[in-house]
């Protein structure tokens, strides 16, 4: 299977901030990477079409969205549809990261809505889950994952859209951004629980789906998280705005 390295630049970047880093990364990774490794790039949606032009014709190099409105066009303020993602060479997009559901507000069920009407579009979908710290305390890993899952992957419109691919991201709330880890068997554990609700939700694709992990990766951890069970590649945030710590995690 691929292993899928993802750079989430979140909220960071200018237009030419974005062009030197995509440059310094292309220069670092082209030609270098291991055999069946893909790096992913999600800048903001302002630098798409920067990042787009650096990377055209890089080997191992794609083009994602952090986020997207799952309407054709019309009149919502602020937002953004797929086709004009998919028009400015993406071919990834998440739905349902963690900040989107905790700072926004965004509920599974949207969550869900963006996952179907992305797949349906064309775009392959990477679905973000994870426990907050409570739940965690709380015992309740297990139910808050499979509810994530079920809710945006038990439809008829998910089973029947599922040609552009479809990756799950699990970020335990807890993890991002705070420097803390998950540890080895947590997330052994979390992406074994995943790939049993993947193999039921979706029988047919279930096995071979990626199941990224996400939170504090670093490349002192990188070859550690990656050699786990069933972690498929990772989704990095603040390590990721770096040339020298993204690429040496993209190497790791
Ligand atoms: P950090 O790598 O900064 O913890 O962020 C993880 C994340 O949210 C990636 O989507």
């Amino acid at each position: 299977m691929r292993t899928l390295i993802a750079a989430n630049w979140k909220m960071h970047m200018t237009r030419s901030q974005a062009q030197s880093t995509a440059r310094q990364l292309t220069e670092k990774l082209e030609g270098k990477l291991p055999e069946n490794r893909e790096i992913l790039i999600l800048p903001p949606f302002t630098s798409l079409e920067t990042v787009a032009g650096v990377i055209s014709g890089k080997d191992g190099f794609s083009l994602g969205a952090q986020d997207f409105y799952p309407a054709e066009e019309g009149a919502y303020t602020g937002e953004v549809a797929p086709g004009m993602l998919l028009d400015l060479g993406c071919g990834y997009a998440l739905a349902g990261h963690s900040e989107r559901r905790h700072v926004f507000g965004e509920s599974d069920e949207l969550v869900g809505e963006k996952l179907a009407y992305g797949l349906e579009k064309g775009l392959h979908m990477i679905l973000c889950i994870g426990e907050t710290l409570t739940e965690r305390n709380n015992g309740v890993i297990r139910e808050v994952l499979s509810r994530q899952l079920r809710t945006a992957l038990d439809s008829a419109r998910v089973r029947n859209s599922l040609g552009s691919g479809l990756s799950v991201a699990y970020e335990p709330v807890w993890a991002i951004g705070t420097g803390e880890v998950a540890r080895p068997e947590d997330i052994r554990e979390a992406h074994a629980m995943v790939r049993e609700d993947l193999m039921t939700l979706l029988p047919q694709i279930g096995e071979e789906t990626g199941i990224l992990y996400g939170g504090s990766v670093k490349p002192d951890n990188i070859s550690q998280i990656l050699g786990i069970d069933n972690v498929n590649g990772v989704l990095v945030g603040g390590a990721s705005l770096k040339p020298d710590s993204f690429s040496a995690i993209a190497l790791g």
